[in-house]
């Protein structure tokens, strides 16, 4: 046995595969303590009492390179205790024991109750094959996995193996890895206890979730340091919030941003573009933006107009946005190489290019033929292109569209040798390229319109996107699975840090059916990020492609988006606050409920901690599956109250989706507005499903401004309590720096099966013969268990149903 494995071991040193060895020496420095191993240095950096960040190096010191993921600065804790036994060093935290084990050296967490939470692989740990690094953690056999950003398959990742590779894949398969974003970000779930573990190399990588073995999982990388955050949980809300607060979060985007936004490859020349906005606006369908593909450009030149199709540009878009639309035209990173042309002569001018090793400008070919890709990683670059940004948006636009920025280029292999940032190859830059971009695009814009929230789209992204951009998820397929994909993976792209997703609705390659058109616009009314979007040579998918049936439909779809604004609007507020998604697996509000965690729960899902959303994505399905945790549910639609805690199969017609409020729940409402900024919206309406107790917290302000961030914003505590007796409503504004406009609540309660009386600040309110009443007072609608009260707006009142 012994010559066997003195054997292996020779075989294995000859493969140039190492592990990390016995540890040598250590020191602690301020927040860290130091490793001296055989094969290897560790660092290990104490962030907080449950994040803890290993960093291991084969060089003779760690890299001095920033992360592109990471904008937490080093902090300065210290609560930490190191001590020595003869087998292992223990770090110890208020909620962490880390063991590091002498010889091998090996890495083992435990939570304050030394219940293991991770550990390393017995025999590998961290290991290196020449640059490639790769750490092996031990599979327990309940675990799962979540996380990884825009993922195709289910939801739990465990027995798969993913690529961090950004891709441009038009038409991927519900398998397709890897797509456009890479987020080295996951979370491990067992016994309904979560950690997380962000991987922060941008270099090809994978993560092996126990894919083909059933002995370990794996992550690892070509090239770079192996440097992971370990987060603990338990709570899976936690996990998110740490490595948002690593990564950073998104801002809040303009309110319009929020609305219904209409997207073709190509709307032109400008008369098309107008009959849209007409279109919408006659067949009083809520839209706020539009989009302008590649054909808006004169020959695909970025910051350019086709001048025939666009003669005027800065007067047609005056003309839009005084119907109350947004434009948001595309911009892809490639820049013709054309010597007459201004952005070209501009950047090569500027060394704003990415090179050769032998300083020869880089070009690949995409849609305007041969480009030059900027180098974002330079910030003199990077200003630059802000600088062009800020001509358009002088020019109306209000936002842009960041596209094609994988960097994808035809034949999909940017030269690996090709070098950014003065000698970094694209082996490194490739998957942080998209990130950069928006990087450059939210921060031109910051800097020319400090006074306007930035908007930006794109499609490539890697850990950190979040705080500069939404993201879609690219060429989806018209077609079933791509409506179940669009659901699944925008939720795994919010437990990824990225809360700002949507899916192409309506499918952006092929033609849907009318169902499943309708089905799509139904789901996407409830994704972060709605946006209609079709690729050239297709049917056409605007809401009134369908016929008169589907365009009514869609538009009762897209007026209830509407009709929640100030819903949605509060949750991207807690969103941007948190990290944490608006679109939510069940299993992130109910952790303990393993029902949530199911196959079949991944296709519904939570709006904030309030709203269940139980979207149809059987084209021909007139029902669908239901799982309610525990405690009970209003039926949305109908005001019938249900007990959870079980799976139903809830009739779903073609013309709504299954919604149910939870108990406790108040969501807040408006009238329909054809677009963000109609009209003052006089009336808040609020659903309240009483129980015992109940709260929501509602976040406005202006919508547009960066105001907010000086403190001219409001919120509104609605609080609602009901014992045997009596129920009790209060409205306090607890932060009162913006006044909103409003003139009275109308206040619908359900599950009221009788009352004697309802009072405002104990006053007794007037019964009114009609709903909603007409002047303050109230009615009761026996029939539904419902009572509606309408009060005039106050920054306190409290209304008490007896
Ligand atoms: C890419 C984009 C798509 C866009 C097309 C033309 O395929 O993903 O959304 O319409 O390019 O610009």
């Amino acid at each position: 046995m012994t010559v066997l494995c003195s054997f292996l071991i020779s075989v294995l040193a000859a493969a140039d595969f190492q592990t990390v060895g016995a540890i040598k020496s250590h020191r602690v420095q301020d927040d860290r303590v130091e490793f001296a191993a055989e094969n290897a240095l560790l660092n290990i950096y104490l962030i907080s009492s449950d994040m803890v960040r290993f960093r291991y190096t084969q060089r003779s010191e760690f890299s001095e390179a920033p992360s592109y993921a990471v904008v937490a600065s080093p902090g300065s804790f210290r609560d930490f205790t190191l001590v020595e036994e003869e087998q292992y060093f223990e770090i110890r935290t208020a909620d962490l024991m880390v063991r590091i084990r002498k010889n091998p050296c090996r890495i083992a967490i435990y939570d304050r109750n030394s219940r293991a939470i991770n550990e390393d692989d017995e025999s590998f740990g961290v290991c290196f094959d020449c640059d490639e690094v790769r750490c092996f953690k031990k599979l327990l056999d309940d675990e799962q996995f979540y996380g990884l950003g825009e993922k195709t398959g289910a939801l739990d990742k465990r027995g798969n193996q993913y690529t961090m590779w950004n891709s441009d894949k038009p038409g991927y398969s519900d398998r397709e890895d890897p797509l456009y974003v890479s987020v080295p970000f996951f979370i491990g779930v067992r016994e309904h206890k979560a950690y997380g573990i962000f991987f922060d190399n941008s270099y090809r990588s994978c993560f092996n979730m126990g894919a083909s073995n059933r002995r370990f999982y794996w992550f690892g990388a070509d090239k770079g340091e192996l440097d992971y955050y370990f987060l603990y949980g338990p709570q899976i809300q936690d996990v998110i919030s740490s490595y948002t607060a690593l990564t950073g979060r998104m801002e809040l985007p303009p309110l319009w941003a929020l609305g219904y936004q209409q997207s073709k490859w190509s709307y032109y020349p400008e008369s098309t573009v107008r009959a849209l906005a007409q279109e919408f606006r006659e067949r009083k369908i809520p839209c706020d933006v539009i989009y302008l593909d590649i054909h808006y450009m004169d020959g695909y030149r970025v910051f350019t107009w086709d001048k025939e199709r666009f003669p005027d540009p800065g007067r047609i878009l005056s003309d839009l946005n005084a119907q109350g639309f947004k434009v948001v035209p595309i911009i892809d990173p490639g820049v013709k190489a054309d010597d007459g042309y201004f952005v070209a002569q501009e950047g090569l001018a500027g060394g704003y290019f990415a090179r050769y090793p032998d300083g020869e400008v880089y070009q690949g070919e995409v849609w305007p033929s041969w480009a030059y890709f900027p180098d974002f990683s330079r910030p003199e670059t990077r200003e630059w292109w802000g600088e062009k940004l800020s001509a358009f948006v002088n020019q109306g636009v209000s936002g842009f569209w960041n596209d094609m920025n994988e960097p994808a280029v035809w034949g999909q292999a940017v030269p690996d040798i090709v070098e950014f940032c003065g000698g970094v190859s694209h082996k490194k830059i490739h998957n942080v390229y998209g990130l950069l971009m928006a990087q450059a695009t939210f921060d031109g814009l910051r800097r020319h319109f400090p006074q306007r929230r930035p908007f930006i789209l794109t499609r490539a992204g890697f850990a950190g996107t979040q705080r500069y951009a939404a993201v879609w998820t690219g060429d989806n397929i018209a077609r079933e699975d791509h409506l179940r994909l669009a659901c699944v993976m925008c939720q795994g792209m919010g437990l990824s840090g990225l809360p700002f997703v949507g899916a192409d609705v309506g499918g952006f390659i092929g033609n849907p059916s009318q169902r499943l058109y309708t089905r799509w616009v139904q789901l996407g009314a409830f994704t972060p990020f709605f946006r209609g979007h079709s690729a050239t040579g297709q049917q056409d998918k605007e809401p009134w492609a369908f016929g008169e049936e589907v365009e009514r439909r869609v538009r009762d779809a897209i007026s209830l988006r509407y009709r929640l604004l100030p819903f949605w609007y509060a949750e991207f507020y807690r969103a941007a606050q948190t990290g944490l998604p608006v679109m939510r697996p069940m299993f992130l509000n109910y952790q303990q409920d393993e029902n949530c965690y199911s196959r079949d729960a991944q296709f519904q899902f939570m709006l904030g901690e309030d709203l269940l959303v139980a979207p149809v994505l059987g084209e021909h399905d007139d029902f669908k599956k239901v799982y309610l945790p525990g405690g009970k549910w209003l039926d949305f639609w109908t005001g019938e109250v249900r007990e959870g805690g079980h799976w139903t199969v809830e009739e779903a017609p073609i013309d709504r989706i299954p919604l149910f409020v939870k108990e406790g729940g108040i969501i807040p409402m408006q009238e329909v507005a054809q677009f963000v900024g109609e009209k003052t919206a006089r009336e808040l309406s609020l659903v309240v499903f009483p129980t015992a107790s109940g709260r929501y917290s509602l976040y406005e302000d202006d919508g547009v401004s960066c105001d907010y961030r000086s403190g001219v914003y409001s919120l509104t505590d609605f609080t609602v309590a009901q014992d045997g007796q009596s129920l009790s409503f209060k409205v306090e504004r607890r932060h009162q720096g913006y006044q909103p406009q409003r003139e009275h609540y109308l206040l619908k309660f359900f599950d009221i099966s009788a009352l004697s009386e309802v009072q405002l600040d104990g006053v007794p309110l007037a019964a009114a013969a009609e709903e909603p009443p007409a002047a303050p007072g109230y009615f009761f609608d026996a029939r539904h268990h419902a009572v509606v009260v309408k009060v005039p707006c106050a920054d306190t009142l409290e209304i008490i149903i007896k």
